[in-house]
């Protein structure tokens, strides 16, 4: 199958099912517990519909953006996502170049493998780093540091990870710390030739980014150790207020849940917030980033930046959520899954498929100006809690 097969984001989800063994996609595709969270994230974007308005000059529908003063050629861009590496060697690079080609920012996790300093190199504009803050402070501070030097404008704190989460998936794989990998995840990656030799080829991706404060020469492990032992730390507005201080560009909080803490953010002097449950990665149970959307926007949105992912798949989730609020989304899953496939060409696959739905679904609802969306132009299920009160 070729990559341009793939006419939408699950059709790389089945190539990268394919390409990578078990072990690897359970790591992406997987949530938490029961798993309940990721179906609930897809869930509430289909509890929405959009009301196709006709007759409307639809000719010109730009999806530019601006954001923290500066634009952006569509309403998303590509959410952190640590052990990239493991998918595809270089795929942390593959994910900004494709993004600084789409002219969309791509946001690095700290737990990825490519250097800070390189991420500024080749993403100037559209490269953004997302930091977990580790328990020796002075780490990420320096992190800070090097983010600032290398150029590098908008740092996001992913705040919702106060302890590791029970991944099953994971364990069952033996993919957990230290290592302990099944004999049946082995046998498994033994079938999957391709991503074997890419594997056998750079071996274990190396947490580069923490290599300066381990000892010379750590190997892969040893530095991946040291990383566990570092994270997750723990995390308090005290610290956040710190880094507001110490961070002269944009600041971004992650995984912001509830409107009382998207005000305490506005007050701490944060420039945006995503609101996000990880994915479905962390709290099983959380609801959806769309069902708190309209509470925290309604809270914050004249003060700062509300932008959200978890459980974007087609242009019409990017269209219903900034139809309830988010001034901007993020993709996670889908990216990887097209680096995983096919690098560089895969990750901008993956942009693409979402810029031509996303062009379309405008379109076809008569939609040509973002900022004039609202909730008036969703119809919700009556039968349900989101009945539109404006519409039914
Ligand atoms: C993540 N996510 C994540 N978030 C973060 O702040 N730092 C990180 O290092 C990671 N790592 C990571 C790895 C993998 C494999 C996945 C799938 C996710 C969460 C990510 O940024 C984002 O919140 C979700 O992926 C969004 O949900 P969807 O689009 O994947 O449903």
């Amino acid at each position: 199958m070729k990559l341009t097969d793939a006419i939408n984001l699950d059709d790389l989800r089945c190539m990268a099912k394919r390409h990578l063994p078990r072990i690897a996609f359970d790591y992406i595709e997987g949530g938490v517990d029961d798993e309940q969270g990721l179906d609930h994230n897809r869930g509430a974007f289909d509890r929405h519909r959009l009301i196709p308005r006709y007759l409307v000059d639809v000719s010109a529908r730009p999806q530019t953006t601006s954001l923290f003063g500066r634009g952006y050629a569509s309403p998303f861009g590509i959410a952190p996502m640590g052990l990239a590496g493991l998918f595809r060697h270089g795929a942390d690079l593959m994910l900004a170049n494709a993004a600084t080609a789409a002219d969309i920012p791509f946001v690095m996790s700290c737990v990825g493998s490519a250097t800070i300093e390189k991420l500024g190199e080749v993403a100037p504009d559209h490269g953004w780093l997302q930091l977990y803050p580790a328990r020796d402070r002075s780490i990420s501070e320096d992190m800070m540091r090097r983010a600032h030097d290398a150029g590098i404008a908008t740092l996001v704190v992913t705040v919702d990870v106060p302890v590791q989460p029970q991944r099953e998936r994971n364990q069952r794989n033996g993919f957990t710390r230290p290592l302990n990998i099944s004999w049946s995840a082995r046998l498994d990656a033994m079938l999957h030739p391709r991503w074997l030799a890419d594997y056998l080829r750079n071996g274990m991706p190396v947490l580069v980014n923490w290599a300066p404060y381990t000892d010379d020469g750590a190997t892969a492990g040893q530095i991946a150790e040291f990383v566990g032992s570092q994270l997750p730390a723990p995390l308090s507005w005290r610290e956040v207020e710190d880094y507001r201080r110490q961070w002269p560009g944009s600041l971004v909080l992650k995984g912001i849940m509830h409107a009382d803490d998207a005000i305490r953010a506005a007050d701490a002097g944060i420039d945006g917030i995503v609101v996000s449950n990880h994915g479905a990665r962390q709290l099983d149970r959380a609801p959806s980033p769309l069902e708190v959307l309209p509470a925290i926007k309604a809270a914050v949105g004249e003060r700062m930046t509300v932008m959200l992912d978890s459980g974007i798949r087609r242009g019409s989730d990017v269209l219903i959520a900034l139809c309830l609020g988010a001034d901007f989304v993020f993709l996670g899953r889908p990216a990887l899954y097209g680096t995983a496939v096919a690098g560089t060409a895969g990750a901008a696959h993956a942009i693409d498929i979402m810029r031509r739905e996303f062009d379309i679904v405008m379109a076809q609802s008569g939609l040509t100006d973002l900022a004039a969306l609202g909730p008036e132009c969703l119809y919700r299920d009556p039968s349900g809690d989101w009945a539109n009160d404006r519409r039914i």
